[in-house]
């Protein structure tokens, strides 16, 4: 399973780099205005500079709703850096455009994804990812998990290449609930990521290991 982290924040992304699991960057349109990111210019520059900082793929949301804009915007992102992958909302212009990308070997990121027939659709498009935004639909009282499942099980009946990446994840549960049901990627916060190493019995053991080599070798803390 990748783990990619789901911010525009820098420093963020540099913690989550530091710690050596870290396989991508995810953004949207509102992780850049969160970090106040804007005008074109700037916003292609910090895409790049997160490019800098991680080794895997980036994705990076287009804003036009039309096949043309999209098309356009898209392609000025992926020429940005070989990393970039082109995130498509899924509405029919985009999967038009996801069907245009696969076909030039343009990687893309088909987003807002909240129905297996949204993920059957967007894989045969040739999406290289797929995002199912599972937080947004346990906030609407839907297991998000279950999307997870439900994809895993359609995209291995038919061999779809499609990666699940699974999004809107609020808490590290949302990881592990993920990696059960077969999620390919999973897109976190960084306290989400953080909070798979705790355990409180791991704290009260490594203080007792420690006290104990202390205790024989006189050890002055
Ligand atoms: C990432 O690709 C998605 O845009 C993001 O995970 C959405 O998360 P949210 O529902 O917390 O805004």
């Amino acid at each position: 399973m990748k783990f990619f982290i789901d911010t525009a924040n820098l420093d963020e992304i540099r913690e989550a780099q530091d710690l050596g699991v870290l396989d991508g960057v995810t953004t949207n349109p509102s992780l850049m205005a969160k970090e106040g990111i804007s005008g074109e210019e700037n916003q292609l520059q910090h895409y790049i500079d997160i490019c800098k900082i991680v080794e895997g793929d980036v994705s990076a949301e287009v804003i036009s709703t039309d096949l043309e804009g999209m098309i356009t915007e898209g392609e000025k992102l992926a020429s940005l850096h070989p990393q970039i992958i082109v995130k498509i909302p899924m509405i029919k212009e985009g999967v038009k455009a996801l069907k245009y990308f696969s076909e030039k070997g343009i990687k893309t990121n088909c987003t807002l994804i909240f129905s297996p027939g949204q993920a059957i659709l967007a894989a045969k498009a040739g999406a290289t990812y797929l995002s199912p935004f599972i937080g947004r639909l346990d906030d609407a009282t839907t297991d998000g998990t279950e999307l997870i499942a439900q994809i895993r099980h359609i995209y291995d009946n038919y061999g779809f290449k499609t990666q699940i990446l699974a999004a809107s994840i609020r808490h590290s549960m949302h990881i592990i609930k993920c990696a059960e049901y077969g999620a390919d990627v999973a897109t976190c916060p960084l306290s989400a990521i953080l909070g798979l190493l705790k355990h409180p019995l791991t704290d009260i053991g490594l203080e007792k290991f420690i006290a104990d080599y202390k205790k024989v070798n006189a050890v002055n803390a």
